[in-house]
């Protein structure tokens, strides 16, 4: 079966560069990093790059200088330039549904013009961003009250996909930078036992609800937000009055806002314009200002801006996204790798692959080109990781011996953050160490040679040796601060953002996400009353059947 419909083999502006890669990657056959790093002893700090406080190492990459001209003459033969100008300029990149992408304008600075429609948002964001501030003051400070009058100390944002994995990616992440006497949680599973688990030991009085939503009309959202009303009005045994003191409201949609019984005084506006797998950084992150203050926010936009910046204005051979985007597309169209992993070495980042995969899957998972033909390449990888050094105990088995090419990004930092205890703190040599070293091992491996030479008998050689040769990449930081972060997501914003504009896909768009949705709506009532369900297929037919039959219905 084809991977891909039927279309050309690439995309028609590139084409012939494309064909010169593939004759390329013909020549480079089995070429292995062993034999590029010994003929070069400078690879490991020639192949280098820095933006802002990232300093990332792409020598163990299969790549010559001959590949990365190659790769450049691609991006500039699809002239990516010109669509992420395109993108800053605030024109309508987003073509199936008519907007502009402007999540750069979110972090732009005070004074920057930024048009879309021949309105300037930047007065706009920068409205928001201060009623944010002055908002999360208040709650962190007290001078916000529940209805009872006593102080907020439990924020729950709910909220799915881009309106939850953003602040819950980075909540975790900045943790050690946040006011310790909040709780922060995120509900955003339709399953009721999330919002249950997130709220069972609250005490309603003190707690806050975020509902943040861009459209509003999120089932997912909507229902656990009702039902976190009704779990607040009950447990104060309090009227609908109490709702405005309780929640608030993250959303483009102020109708629906209204509708819900929110004061559209309570809400935080952001715009059609912000993609949500891009709105972390616009009000949707509320949640994270109030846990780490309206000051450390701005760093992470501050940090997010260096970025933007360095994408916009560094030359190709140093630009970072462009870098990263053409090496993803290398092992894609070349190596035939199906999937990427994201792997950091700081528990803090627990949550920043899964954030990750929605940045990456949402926008690049796509089949068609701009103009609605069908591509004939792969367009992105599946995106996925945790935290390496549990991973080390877990999958990187396979990554190491199995027999598929998965490169990996592996990310780092010199100094560990937060108050850990000096012993803790001692503790960072050794993740550092597993950092390190596994980057070596995934490059060079271990020669059947190397093992012989350990005296390991000789059934064992096989099992025991290691190919190598599987490319990483290496970020590594001073430490993880506010601005890092937004660096570190500005990055992959923009080499999503580049590898889109190559593959000629509408990466701001989410079509695939519907039909799930439509589906659900109609079974929903066939769950309830067993009638209507004549659309149903066979297999759905009995499975709703059974699952009846299991409620007792
Ligand atoms: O269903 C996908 C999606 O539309 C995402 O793109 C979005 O981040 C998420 O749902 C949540 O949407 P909303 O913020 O409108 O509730």
């Amino acid at each position: 079966m084809p991977q891909t419909p039927a279309g050309p083999s690439a995309p028609q502006k590139c084409a012939q560069q494309w064909a010169a890669l593939a004759e390329h990657r013909e020549k480079l056959g089995d070429l292995h990093l062993r034999e590029l790093f010994a003929a070069d002893p400078q690879r490991g700090s020639r192949y280098t790059l820095q933006v802002g406080d990232l300093y990332l190492d792409y020598s163990k990459h299969l790549v010559t200088d001959e590949t990365l001209e190659l790769l450049r003459s691609l991006a500039e033969a699809a002239d990516v330039a010109g669509l992420r100008d395109a993108m800053f300029r605030g024109e309508k990149i987003n073509v199936t549904e008519d907007r502009a992408v402007l999540h750069t304008a979110l972090r732009a600075p005070r004074g920057a013009v930024i048009e879309v429609d021949g309105v300037n948002v930047v007065p706009e964001v920068h409205a928001v961003l201060d009623k944010m501030a002055g908002f999360a003051d208040r709650v962190r400070s007290g001078a916000w009250t529940g209805h009872t009058g006593k102080r907020i100390r439990n924020i729950v944002n709910i909220g799915i996909g881009g309106s939850d994995l953003g602040p819950a990616m980075a909540y975790e992440a900045l943790r050690s930078y946040t006011q310790r006497d909040l709780t922060v949680r995120f509900v955003s599973n339709v399953d009721g036992a999330d919002l249950h688990e997130a709220v069972r030991d609250l005490d309603a009085a003190e707690t806050l609800f975020i509902v943040a939503s861009k459209t509003f009309t999120t089932i997912e959202t909507i229902t656990n937000a009702t039902s976190a009303r009704d779990w607040l009005l009950g447990r104060l045994g309090a009227g609908q009055e109490a709702v405005a003191k309780h929640f608030v409201a993250l959303s483009t949609n102020a109708e629906g806002v209204a509708d819900f019984g929110i004061d559209v005084e309570n809400m935080f506006e952001f715009w059609d314009w912000v993609g949500g797998r891009y709105s972390y950084d616009s009000a949707i992150g509320l949640s994270l200002m109030i846990a780490i203050g309206p000051d450390r926010f701005q760093e992470m936009l501050d940090g997010f801006r260096l970025v933007d910046e360095h994408f916009r204005t560094a030359p190709l051979e140093q630009n970072v996204p462009f870098l990263l985007g053409l090496l993803g597309l290398w092992y894609g169209q070349f190596f035939d790798a199906q999937a990427h992993a994201v792997l950091p070495y700081s528990h803090y980042l627990s949550k920043f692959t899964a954030y990750l995969q929605q940045l990456d899957m949402e926008s690049n998972g796509k089949s068609v080109q701009r103009d609605g033909n069908p591509v004939g390449w792969t367009t992105g990888p599946v995106v996925w990781g945790t935290p390496g050094t549990n991973g080390q105990h877990a999958y990187y088995q396979l990554l190491h011996q199995g027999t598929k090419t998965i490169p990996a990004d592996l990310i780092g930092f010199a100094k560990p953050v937060g108050d850990l205890a000096p012993g803790l703190v001692a503790q960072h040599d050794l993740l550092m160490a597993n950092l390190f070293a596994q980057a070596q091992a995934f490059a060079f491996g271990k020669t059947a040679d190397e093992v012989r030479a350990e005296g390991v008998a000789e059934f064992q050689v096989p099992h025991r040796t290691f190919r190598g040769n599987h490319p990483t990449t290496m970020v590594l930081a001073e430490e993880l601060t506010p601005s890092v972060l937004g660096q570190l997501v500005a990055l992959y914003e923009h080499k999503v953002f580049v590898q889109g504009a190559i593959w000629n896909i509408d990466s701001f768009d989410q079509w695939g996400v519907e039909l799930g949705k439509v589906l659900a709506k109609k079974i929903e009532p066939v769950l309830l009353t067993g009638e209507g369900g004549d659309h149903l297929d066979s297999s759905s037919a009995t499975l709703v059947a059974k699952y009846r039959a299991l409620r007792g219905r």
